[in-house]
């Protein structure tokens, strides 16, 4: 039997899944193994709406990362379920609109898991990660960076808690 205590299991939210919680559950992913931490964390990322379902993140998003090193492209979208409700240790939304959205479909029991991703971010965009869908390239490297602080500060904090 396995004395490693269980992984933490983090799932990131947006509402299409193909623009922002790709990039969030890719940089998270890259970011643990870079730190060593790949028997600690497991990701994944889902979105509140079900147009994309089965879909290939945006290219805009795959080429912002894989300049970064990060590769986007063995990622489908899917939908939350309720099954994640129970499954993810912490649910991260990208937005105010995606944590409304969560909120109204968590079991009262677990809807502690629900959690802004930025929620420490002091920045000008309100602790939201804007969606990029609409706008141009500059957008989803803006996003980009927004993650990667975002990625990084969650990080440490869940470090700070395991210890
Ligand atoms: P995401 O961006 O929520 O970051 O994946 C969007 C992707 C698609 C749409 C909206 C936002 N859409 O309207 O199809």
């Amino acid at each position: 039997m396995s004395t490693h205590p269980a992984r933490k299991r983090i799932l990131f939210v947006c509402l299409g899944n193909i623009c922002r919680s790709p990039l969030a559950h890719g940089v998270f992913e890259h970011q643990v193994a870079e730190a060593g931490l790949s028997d600690s964390f497991e990701a994944d990322s889902a979105g509140t709406a079900a147009w994309h379902i089965g879909r290939p993140p945006d290219a805009r998003s795959v080429s912002v990362a894989a300049r970064r090193g990060i590769d986007l492209t063995t990622q489908r979208a899917r939908q939350v379920t309720q099954e994640d409700f129970a499954r993810f240790d912490l649910i991260l939304a990208m937005d105010m609109a995606n944590h409304q959205a969560l909120l109204e479909i968590a079991p009262d029991e677990l809807v502690h898991k629900v959690q802004m991703f930025l929620r420490n971010s002091t920045g000008d965009t309100a602790g939201e990660v804007p969606d990029p869908y609409y706008g141009g390239d500059d957008g989803f490297e803006q996003v980009l960076d927004l993650v990667e602080d975002g990625s990084r500060t969650l990080l440490a904090r869940l470090n700070q808690i395991e210890r």
